[in-house]
């Protein structure tokens, strides 16, 4: 999970009215009349639609260095301190490497049709080269895909979620340096080759966007390089190529006996002109999905960057005085290399901005931020329980899907994240605000495949709460609370885990009268399981009381014996 933007996000305290004026001006002649925020669409999803969950290794596996597992570049940010809200790191996180029949069983608890994880790249080739390989990690991963599957849970597997071994980044510069294609495509078909037999979903990189912004433009992320205007397009520019060249591995060598698909996975929030009938707020939204979903998107459906952010980049680059625009280019045959190099899509999308065209004063100091000359706004009406990014904007997502539908063919779609988080304190399993979340959202996707979408599966972020990057354990995102203060990482159930148990085992919203049964049911179980995890911090508690208290106590008896007994015997000598 990540964050959309390193951008400064405008809250419209006095703009907002006008916002809601302008919403109900044009809610008339909408397209999409059905799109209405406050309507909703009863009715079920198409037999074989896929309902899952996801996470990633590094935010919950833990074992950071056990059984030969080689350090990644989240371990070497993480244990520099001062990179992450205090000072947290995924050392331990969830456990995670030590419970996977335990997650398994809540899995299954939830009814699930696929699973979606990743691997680490590190615990399998500690650095990152294939002539040194780590049985144990492969061992590690083909028993988690067996389990899976003799639970029948399809494992969708992603090769990257962020943990590069970090031996590449500090011998060769991570993702700056172009040789790590061939580091990864070997790593990729090693994965092909131990587990594609039975895994048949594959992504070979999870939001690259915040792989290459977040850590490579304003270093918020490992490896923390701040290399601004540059480092990002760079980034991007070999993770895109890897990307293709690890799909034509696939389907110039494994296809044909293992018929798997090999996808990506684009994070992006959808972006709405402030202003629907202002041509340049009508750009400005339009360049913000290409520097976000078309940076990627684009260079794979459509063979090249799209036009306006070469124009754009390029034209600042210009008046830069470069000789060259910091957006690299490819050449022809890269192009076509490139193009048609994903099976399906797998979409990430958590939240929607307001935009608007901002022009930024020339500036000598160069970033993919002014980049794109736009400025993002959000209603204060949204709510955003949690990250303070993420306002909950189901109608966004409908947009975005069509926006996919149109712009790159009408591809195969799979949703691999969605989902809300919370920052409370204290523990909160009465997760109401997660509940209406993913009614709305889901309900959304309901509505585009309505609309002639082509989305199969659906993935909600996440199984468990977890190490959330920068924000270490502040974030939530979890089905299941984890108690990160007990050493046994106790898992417990939200209500959301009742109420998406409810929408898978009815495929979608059959009618009202159901729909609000659910939400009731939620909200009354979730009461009573934070009885029973009162009761069980209470155990904790005794625990702790036995394990030092009571020892001690002992120890210190034995001790004040010893010294009567040495001044009862001094007294009779
Ligand atoms: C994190 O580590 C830095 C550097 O050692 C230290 O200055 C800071 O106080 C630590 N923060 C917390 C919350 O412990
Ligand atoms: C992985 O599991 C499969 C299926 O059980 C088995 O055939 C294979 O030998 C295992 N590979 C490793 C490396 O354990
Ligand atoms: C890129 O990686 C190669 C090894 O694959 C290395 O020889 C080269 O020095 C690296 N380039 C930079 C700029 O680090
Ligand atoms: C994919 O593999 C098939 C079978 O080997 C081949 O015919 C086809 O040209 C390949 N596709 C691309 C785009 O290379």
């Amino acid at each position: 999970m990540t964050k959309l933007t390193g951008m400064k996000i405008y809250i419209l305290r006095t703009w907002y009215t006008l916002v809601l004026a302008l919403r109900l001006n044009t809610a008339e002649d909408f397209q999409w009349t059905k799109n209405n925020p406050s309507s909703f669409y009863y009715g079920t999803f198409p037999t074989g639609f896929s309902w899952g969950v996801g996470s990633s290794a590094y935010q919950t596996e833990g074992a950071w260095d056990v059984d030969g597992k080689g350090p990644s570049i989240w371990d070497a940010f993480t244990h520099a301190k001062g990179k992450v809200f205090r000072n947290e790191t995924g050392d331990s996180a969830c456990d995670g490497y030590y419970k996977v029949q335990d997650d398994i069983q809540l899995l299954k608890e939830l009814k699930v049709n696929h699973y979606l994880l990743s691997i680490s790249w590190p615990r399998i080739m500690p650095t990152g080269i294939k002539t040194e390989l780590n049985e144990k990690g492969i061992q590690f991963y083909n028993d988690t895909i067996n389990s899976l599957l003799e639970s029948s849970i399809i494992p969708i597997v992603s090769l990257y979620h962020w943990d590069l071994p970090q031996v590449l980044q500090e011998k060769y510069g991570g993702w700056q340096n172009i040789s790590m294609i061939n580091y990864f495509n070997d790593y990729a078909n090693l994965c092909f080759e131990k587990f594609g037999d039975r895994v048949k979903h594959w992504i070979t990189f999870s939001n690259p966007w915040a792989v290459a912004e977040k850590g490579y433009e304003t270093g918020e992320h490992a490896p923390g390089l701040k290399l601004g205007g540059c480092g990002a397009y760079k980034a991007a520019h070999h993770i895109i190529k890897t990307h293709a060249k690890v799909w034509h591995s696939y389907n110039n060598t494994w296809r044909s006996e293992q018929q798997g698909m090999v996808g990506i996975s684009l994070t992006s929030g959808w972006g709405e002109p402030i202003d629907p009938h202002s041509q340049a707020d009508i750009d400005a939204a339009e360049r913000y999905m290409q520097f976000h979903l078309g940076w990627f998107a684009n260079p794979i459906y459509r063979g090249d960057y799209p036009e306006v952010m070469k124009n754009y980049v390029g034209r600042r680059s210009a008046q830069q005085g470069l000789g060259t625009s910091r957006l690299p280019t490819f050449s022809v045959q890269e192009k076509s290399y490139i193009k048609g190099t994903s099976d399906f899509l797998g979409i990430g999308h958590f939240t929607t901005r307001y935009v608007t065209q901002k022009s930024f004063p020339f500036l000598q100091v160069s970033s993919y931020c002014t980049d794109q000359d736009l400025a993002e706004l959000v209603d204060p009406k949204w709510p955003a329980p949690g990250s303070k990014w993420l306002y909950s904007v189901p109608w966004g997502f409908r947009r975005l899907l069509n926006f996919i539908k149109t712009q790159y063919g009408n591809p195969l779609v799979y949703v691999t994240e969605n989902g809300v988080s919370e920052k409370v304190q204290c523990t909160q399993l009465c997760d109401e605000w997660r509940i209406e979340y993913l009614k709305g959202y889901i309900n959304e996707i309901l509505k585009a495949l309505n609309d002639g979408v082509n989305v199969r599966g659906y993935t909600a972020w996440s199984l468990l709460d977890k190490f959330e990057w920068n924000k270490g354990f502040s974030e939530r995102f979890g089905f299941y609370h984890v108690d990160f203060k007990n050493k046994n990482k106790p898992r417990y159930p939200k209500a959301s885990v009742n109420y998406y148990k409810n929408i898978i085992s009815a495929n979608g919203f059959p009618n009202p009268r159901e729909v609000e049964n659910w939400h009731q049911k939620a909200m009354d179980t979730c009461s009573i399981t934070h009885q029973l995890l009162d009761a069980d911090s209470l155990v904790t508690h005794m625990e702790m009381v036995t394990e030092i208290v009571l020892p001690t106590i002992f120890t210190l008896c034995i001790l004040i014996s010893i010294v009567l007994l040495l001044f009862f015997l001094q007294n009779h000598s």
